[in-house]
């Protein structure tokens, strides 16, 4: 029986085949489950200007906060390689605005491996808010 994650992998899958990706030609799906339970969705857009493009994480994200969640669950993402595609620098802050430490990432590829790391692993030494306090 499809699991949580399954259900977030299968969405990325699905989402990735829709990345514009002409430049690196590497796409990417990104799922992730809000606390709502609502599956959320982005793939990478690349630009010609190539600093222009976005993640799949990234794209997930706006699409969750567009729909009106805020806080995130759980999620997946997904490419072709050998290793797992694990999320940039950049888009580890981005999850960790919305999500917890304790917040499961599952990294996967189109031929079936994956691994999980929490937020916390992803992003350690993060930071936060209370960076800025004054
Ligand atoms: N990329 C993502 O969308 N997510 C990741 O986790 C890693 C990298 C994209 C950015 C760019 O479009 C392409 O993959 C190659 O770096």
């Amino acid at each position: 029986m499809e699991n949580d994650t399954d259900a977030l992998i299968a969405a990325a899958t699905a989402v990735r085949k829709k990345a514009h990706a002409p430049y690196s030609n590497f796409k990417v799906g990104a799922a992730l489950r809000s606390t709502t339970g609502t599956i959320h969705t982005g793939c990478n857009v690349e630009n010609v200007a190539y600093p222009e493009g976005t993640c799949a994480e990234a794209g997930a994200i706006a699409a969750m906060i567009a729909a009106g969640d805020t806080e995130i669950a759980e999620l997946a993402v997904i490419a072709a390689g050998a290793e797992p595609v694990t999320p940039c620098g950049g888009c580890r802050q981005k999850i960790k605005e919305f999500a917890g430490p304790d917040v499961v990432v599952t990294m996967a590829t189109t031929e079936g491996t994956q691994f999980s790391m929490t937020v916390a692993e992803l992003l350690p030494g993060a930071f936060g808010k209370g960076h800025m306090g004054s």
